[in-house]
C-alpha cells in the first residue's frame, strides 16, 4: 500500500473515538463523540492524545449552545481571552467572527498563531461554525514541527536561541494599516477593544519546544515583525524566508467547513488562514480560546 494512503488510514489505537487523518501533515477528523450529550474522562483522554498527535482536530454535527461550547472548552483548560476583539454580550469567552454580505475583509484572513503577541499566547482554539456560505471560508491549517524539521541544520544551528518580536498592532497587516486606522475607516472585520495596559507586543524564541510533546518547531506567523537585536531591514529578507517555508503546501491542511462543526488547534504548533472567498455571503464562527504558557 502506499505511504499517503497508510498514513491517511483511520488509527485503530483508539478505543472510543474514531481518528481519521485528513491530510499527510496535520489535521483529523474525530468521530464518535457527541459534545452535546457529554464526553466521559476516557473519551477526553482520547481527544486529548489525538489533538496532539495530529496538531488539530475536527467534529462534524455537533449541535450545541454557546453555554456547551464554553463548558466543552473548559475542560481543556482556562479561558484565554482576546486583546482587541470584543467578545460576546451574553459569553465574555466567545468572540463572535461575523462577516456579513456587505463585507469584504475577514478576520484571520492570514497566516498566523492566535495571541503569539502575548507575553503568555493562546495554546488552543476552538472555533466553530454557525453559519457557512455553502462551498466557501474553507481555513488552512499549516504544521510548525514540520516547518522547523525541514530547514538544513545550518539553519536549525542559526536560528537557535535567537528570539523574534511579535506585534498585535502593527502595519504587517495585509491591509498595511494598524487596528486603530481601520477602525477609522470602517474596514475593521470585528468590534474592538482598548486592550489598556496588556502587553501587545512580546519576544519569544524562534524555535520553540512544545511543553507537551517535547518536539522542537517553528514559532513565527503573521505577528512577527523582526529578530530581537535585529533592524527590520536585516529582519525582513529571513523572515519572509521562513513565512514562506512554513507554509510550503505539503505542509498544511484545509478543512472544509460544514455547520456545526468545531475545529480545535494547537496554537503551539500550527498556523492558521481563514481563506476569503465568499464576499457577498455571510459566515459567522464562533471562537474560544484557552491559556497556555510561556514559550521556551
Ligand atoms: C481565526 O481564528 O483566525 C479565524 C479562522 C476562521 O474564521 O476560519
Amino acid at each position: 500500500m502506499a505511504e499517503t494512503a497508510t498514513q491517511l488510514s483511520t488509527d485503530l489505537s483508539y478505543k472510543r473515538i474514531v481518528v481519521k487523518p485528513i491530510a499527510g501533515a496535520l489535521g483529523a477528523e474525530i468521530e464518535g463523540v457527541d459534545i452535546a450529550k457529554g464526553v466521559d474522562a476516557e473519551t477526553q483522554d482520547e481527544i486529548y492524545r489525538a489533538w496532539l498527535e495530529n496538531n488539530l482536530i475536527f467534529f462534524r454535527g455537533q449541535s450545541i449552545s454557546p453555554a456547551q461550547q464554553v463548558a466543552f472548552a473548559r475542560r481543556f483548560g482556562e479561558i484565554h481571552l482576546h486583546l482587541f476583539n470584543k467578545a460576546m454580550d451574553d459569553y465574555p469567552e466567545i468572540t463572535e467572527l461575523l462577516k456579513t454580505p456587505d463585507m469584504e475583509s475577514n478576520a484571520g484572513g492570514r497566516w498566523h498563531s492566535d495571541q503569539m503577541y502575548t507575553p503568555v499566547p493562546a495554546k488552543a482554539t476552538m472555533l466553530y461554525s454557525r453559519e457557512i456560505p455553502e462551498g466557501r471560508g474553507d481555513t488552512m491549517f499549516s504544521n510548525m514541527y514540520l516547518a522547523y524539521e525541514t530547514l538544513s541544520e545550518g539553519m536549525k544551528a542559526s536560528l537557535q536561541g535567537l528570539k523574534a518580536i511579535h506585534n498585535g498592532d502593527s502595519r504587517n497587516h495585509p491591509s498595511g494599516k494598524t487596528r486603530m486606522e481601520r477602525v477609522q475607516e470602517g474596514t475593521i472585520h470585528m468590534p474592538q477593544i482598548n486592550p489598556g495596559e496588556a502587553q501587545t507586543i512580546s519576544t519569544h524564541p524562534v524555535i520553540r519546544t512544545h511543553p507537551e510533546t517535547g518536539r522542537k518547531l517553528l514559532y513565527i506567523g503573521g505577528h512577527t515583525e523582526k529578530f530581537d537585536g535585529w533592524t527590520e531591514e536585516e529582519s525582513t529578507p529571513l523572515l519572509d524566508y521562513l513565512k514562506a517555508h512554513a507554509t510550503r503546501p505539503e505542509f498544511t491542511c484545509r478543512f472544509h467547513w460544514t455547520e456545526n462543526a468545531m475545529a480545535f488547534w494547537d496554537n503551539r504548533c500550527c498556523q492558521h488562514f481563514a481563506i476569503n472567498d465568499y464576499n457577498g455571503y455571510q459566515r459567522r464562527m464562533h471562537k474560544i480560546m484557552i491559556k497556555g504558557d510561556a514559550p521556551f
